[in-house]
């Protein structure tokens, strides 16, 4: 009996522990309708989805920089090894490039030299490039004109040669090369090229001088020798305190 009781009992005490939850169910039911409004921390359920492909993403980003990282230490470092030794060699190739353009530049500057007037002797090739005596143009002389026109004097030597702390000294140095030049009066080109040379030995009474005058009468013609010698050192002999040259450095 005991037995059964105890059976009943718990018999009973299961059945009223059912209705216990089923009224429990009802009163849960109706706590339920909270439950809805509780229902969004359900929705946060799918929030925590999304967070969970998040960390998938993350994870194939990981790999890719980790797939990234080995090969860039791997493609990039030899890369710009073998880069750098071609990117060398071209610029080696540039410089002599620009080695053969020095001779160029020589091979300009060798014609830049004018050759002689026609008719004149070689050495007083580009004189107008030399030292120039006068500060101005020399006018003709009025009356009786030696070297009739308006001249110039040029010397193939530098200032500092000829003219050492501003003074000039003479006599000039052996090798010389004195060029007057003149433009005939009324003319706009040269017409007459008077040359001294100081070749020592050659003239010691008119200080080793040697003396050539050329003229020519048109633009496109060859200079012809005029005159030479004692015709000049006559006239030059009055510059004898100066080495026989009349035009000073001005
Ligand atoms: C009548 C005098 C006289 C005669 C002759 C003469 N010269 Fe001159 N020469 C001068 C004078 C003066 C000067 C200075 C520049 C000027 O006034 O033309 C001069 C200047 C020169 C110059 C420039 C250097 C300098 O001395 O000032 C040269 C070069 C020259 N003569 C060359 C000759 C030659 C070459 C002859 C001969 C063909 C010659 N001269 C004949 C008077 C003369």
């Amino acid at each position: 009996m005991i037995q059964k009781y105890r059976g009943a009992s718990i018999l009973n005490l299961i059945m009223a522990a059912c209705v216990i939850f089923v009224s429990c169910g009802d009163e849960g039911e109706v706590v339920q309708p909270e439950s809805p409004t509780s229902q969004p921390p359900t929705a946060s359920e799918p929030t925590l989805e999304p967070t969970i492909p998040q960390p998938a993403q993350p994870t194939e980003q990981t790999p890719q920089p980790v797939e990234q990282m080995p090969q860039p230490p791997e493609q990039q470092q030899p890369q710009p090894v073998e880069q750098m030794p071609e990117q060398q060699p071209p610029p080696v190739e540039q410089q002599p490039l620009p080695q053969p353009e020095p001779p160029q530049v020589e091979q300009m500057q060798q014609p830049e030299p004018p050759a002689a007037l026609p008719g004149v002797p070689d050495d007083t090739a580009g004189y107008d490039q030399w030292l120039k005596l006068n500060a101005e143009p020399i006018p003709p002389v009025p009356g009786f004109d030696p070297h009739n026109g308006t001249k110039n004097v040029y010397v193939n030597q530098t200032r500092e040669g000829i003219a050492p702390n501003g003074e000039q000294q003479f006599p000039y140095p052996d090798g010389t090369i004195v060029v007057k030049e003149a433009m005939r009066p009324g003319k706009d080109f040269i017409g007459l090229i008077a040359v001294m040379w100081k070749e020592a030995g050659t003239n010691p009474a008119f200080g080793d001088w040697r003396f050539e005058e050329y003229t020519r009468n048109a633009a496109d013609a060859e200079f012809r020798l005029l005159a030479e010698g004692a015709v000049c050192t006559g006239c030059h002999a009055g510059a004898a305190a100066t080495d026989f040259v009349f035009v000073l450095l001005e």
